[in-house]
């Protein structure tokens, strides 16, 4: 297990402290199968197609909470390489075991600080519902994109999904907006799609962000540092 100093601030602890073992059996219950279709209006079915669209043989999955996805999408091989990282060791525990059958390498960090060197790099990053729990303005916490840089290789693709906020909420996704903010589980009360379009848009040439109920669904690849670097800027 790869770990990195974890040092946190009150706002990133409060970010992922409901994850306990009851919490995230919870989350699997009520998020995955309730939330996610009824109040995001962002079915589970809807986020593993995703995931089956854009993962590789050599994937990471950050903020992995109970592993439902990686668990369930389908790997273009059998044995894929699989890293889970996260702040939280409930998290990395529970998802470890929920995707046991692919051997995960496991990543002790938190990704609002630089991550550990001699990680080898991956073709396929994933960050599914991790921005909306991370403290900070999207600027702020767009940095995780920078930490997350050296770990994708050059034709690699990053993907994710986050509830903004500039959508049509409906009255359930409104009050777990205000609820989950007030308790600090999310922090993105200022978060929008087009926000986080210009911030993949300053670190990536090729980006995709659509919005899909209350959640921004998003990919990007080809970092403009590596596009720059082979033109010899
Ligand atoms: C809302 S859950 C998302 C779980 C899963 N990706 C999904 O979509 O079902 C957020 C996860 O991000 C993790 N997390 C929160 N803040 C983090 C940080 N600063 N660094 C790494 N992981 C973090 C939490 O521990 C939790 O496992």
């Amino acid at each position: 297990m790869k770990r990195c100093p974890v040092q946190l601030s009150k706002e990133v602890q409060e970010g992922q402290q409901a994850y306990t073992r009851w919490g995230l059996t919870y989350y699997r219950f009520f998020v995955l199968g309730f939330s996610n279709r009824l109040a995001w209006r962002c079915s589970t079915s809807r986020l593993l197609k995703m995931y089956d669209a854009y993962v590789s043989e050599n994937h990471l999955d950050v903020g992995v909470g109970t592993g439902y996805y990686v668990a369930n999408c389908r790997f273009p091989t059998g044995s894929p390489r699989l890293g889970l990282m996260d702040v939280n060791r409930n998290s990395l525990d529970y998802a470890a075991g929920a995707a046991r059958r692919y051997e995960p390498e496991i990543h002790h960090c938190n990704v609002l600080e630089p991550l550990p060197d001699g990680v080898q790099e991956f073709d396929s990053i994933s960050m599914n519902y991790l921005l909306h729990c991370l403290p900070g303005s999207l600027g702020e916490k767009s940095v995780v994109f920078d930490n997350l840089a050296p770990l994708l290789t050059r034709d690699g693709v990053l993907f994710g999904s986050t509830v903004v906020q500039d959508s049509r909420h409906n009255a359930i996704a409104k009050w777990l907006l205000k609820a989950y903010n007030e308790r600090g589980h999310f922090h993105n009360s200022a978060d929008t799609a087009s926000g986080l379009e210009r911030a993949l848009r300053d670190r990536f040439d090729d980006v995709d962000v659509r919005r899909v109920g209350s959640v921004a669904l998003f990919c990007a690849r080809k970092p403009v540092k590596a596009a720059r670097s082979t033109n010899g800027e």
